[in-house]
């Protein structure tokens, strides 16, 4: 039975129902579970836990590579399943249940979850489940449309749960580029040298006696939600592809620019969209999530390459490149998301980091994650790993959000996930400013003329100015600094003058 999909003879017998699997799971656990930005994550055994909480007090501490998705976290947030949850999420009801304090979030980036459990900083996991199109004759673990932390979650966790994906074909296997670093003090570099590079095993090399259960799954991945682009996400990608035009004229990028990165969502989905019609040939993507606009670069002809940690498509995209994957697959890898975001690689490699901003103020800090500086919305994710470390920083926003109540270009921003020192580029749909080399002062002078909406403009130049009439090497009017923020949760606006 499943011969094809379980090779390994002996572990036939391990097969059984989710319901009997997740009895693995006790109360208290830490558990560890594929997943990342709803591709691959484990879907039968949380379901099946979701439905013990009926009737047993349980609760458990979920590691994941990054968001899940068939509402799994809403219905474990819900059921109150979650006690503890990390790296990352995007779901609105498990976001409310974190800003209630309901779970205890630990936000972190992406790539360095494993790593601290490989130093023995972070409980490692009792139990992983992890979704896959096969296990091999050795044992090991091929998943399927992400890799994210799954590697090394089975690798540290006491039992392995594996589900089997009948939706994924076996011709997903080769996909996946499975490198783990060696502990320290013998950790040697990382020898990834090129985004088109391998230099691991296809699969998770396990011990197949660490697998106590293999759940037969017909679940499918989540298909992503990100928006067409609309005026203001394509007068970014405007902005953004004169700008690297510009740097290519002037020798400072490569023709193909050099590898890419670019994070979620329908803001940066678009800006990559935008790059079919650009002048740029032979581009290659070193990143985190491939969405539906790198297969649309592959199709135009514009993309060599992508690596990335996991596959996100939209229902019609996925059905297109799932069913003919062979014509994709050699130019395709999916890694472990501690080396597609690896500090050590993307300085190497050069990447281009293009992530997506709240809300970035006048010296350039950018808010990723806090709305109002208080309420999480989804969580850092990768951005901070390739943004300290890219050679060109980026990000990206709309100068305004909910119909013009809240400018994203602010004095202060409320909370600060990349520093002033880690952004080179900021974009809106109103201009770009290049910040490099430039002094916090003239930072400010670049953002205000370039990046604000005209609705906020005066008001952010009458703050600079006061504020520089007091000195300083960044200037403030500290007891105004957050009164923008201040005004929108009292008054629903950001400018009392509205
Ligand atoms: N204050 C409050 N809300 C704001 C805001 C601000 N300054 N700016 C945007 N928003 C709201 C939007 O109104 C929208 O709300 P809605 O969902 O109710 O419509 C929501 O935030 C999402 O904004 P949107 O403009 O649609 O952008 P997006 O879908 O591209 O998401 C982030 C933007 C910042 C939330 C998202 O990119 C993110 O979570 N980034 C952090 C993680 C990351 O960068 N990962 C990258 C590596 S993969």
């Amino acid at each position: 039975m499943y011969s094809e999909r379980i090779r390994l003879a002996s572990l036939h017998d391990k097969v059984m129902s989710a319901a009997e699997a997740a009895s693995l799971i006790k109360d208290g656990m830490t558990v560890g579970m594929s997943g990342f930005a709803c591709a691959g994550d484990a879907k039968a055994v949380p379901f099946a836990l979701v439905e013990r909480t009926s009737h047993e007090p349980l609760s458990i501490s979920l590691i994941t590579g990054a968001s899940i998705g068939n509402g799994l976290d809403k219905l474990m947030a819900e059921a109150g399943l979650l006690a503890r949850r990390m790296p990352f999420q995007a779901d609105p009801a498990l976001r409310k249940a974190i800003n209630e304090g309901k779970v205890m979030f630990i936000d972190q980036h992406l790539s360095e979850t494993v790593e601290q459990m490989r130093s023995n900083q972070l409980k490692r996991p009792d139990v992983t489940v992890v979704e896959a199109v096969a296990i091999t004759e050795d044992g090991h673990i091929v998943p399927t449309a992400s890799v994210g932390n799954s590697a090394n979650l089975a690798l540290f966790a006491d039992q392995v749960i594996v589900e089997i994906s009948l939706r994924y074909g076996t011709n997903l296997e080769g996909l996946h580029d499975i490198y783990i670093p060696p502990e320290r003090p013998e950790r040697s570099p990382i020898p990834l040298v090129r985004p088109d590079q391998r230099i691991g095993a296809t699969a998770i090399p396990i011990d197949p006696a660490k697998i106590a259960a293999i759940v037969i799954s017909e679940y499918s991945d989540s298909p992503s939600n990100v928006l067409p682009p609309d005026g203001e996400t394509q007068a970014i990608a405007d902005h953004l592809i004169g700008f690297f035009a510009n740097e290519v004229e002037a020798g400072r990028l490569p023709r193909n620019l050099g590898p890419l990165q670019v994070g979620v969502g329908s803001i940066a989905n678009a800006v990559m969209a935008g790059l079919v019609d650009a002048p740029f040939e032979n581009l290659s993507m070193y990143s985190e999530v491939l969405q539906d606009s790198t297969f649309e670069l592959f199709d135009a002809g514009k993309l060599d390459f992508a690596s990335g940690s996991s596959i996100v498509l939209s229902a019609a995209r996925g059905t297109q490149v799932f069913g003919d994957f062979e014509r994709y697959k050699e130019r395709l890898v999916l890694r472990p998301q501690e080396i597609s975001n690896h500090p050590e690689v993307a300085r190497r490699l050069g990447i281009i980091g293009i992530n997506t901003a709240l809300e970035f103020d006048l010296y350039g800090n950018v808010n990723s994650t806090h709305v109002g500086g208080t309420r999480m919305m989804n969580g850092i994710g990768g951005s901070g790993d390739f943004a300290r470390n890219a050679q060109l920083a980026i990000f990206v926003t709309k100068s305004i959000a909910k119909d013009g109540a809240i400018s994203s270009v602010v004095p202060m921003v409320s909370h600060v996930d990349h520093t002033e020192h880690d952004v080179d580029i900021l974009v809106t749909e109103q201009g770009l400013a290049d910040l490099r080399g430039l002094a916090p002062r003239e930072r400010a002078r670049a953002i205000i003329d370039n990046c604000v909406h005209p609705e906020y403009r005066a008001a952010l130049e009458d703050y600079f100015a006061r504020a520089c009439e007091r000195g300083g090497q960044t200037p403030h009017v500290l007891e105004e600094a957050l009164s923008w923020h201040i005004n929108q949760e009292r008054r629903g606006h950001m400018l009392t003058t509205a």
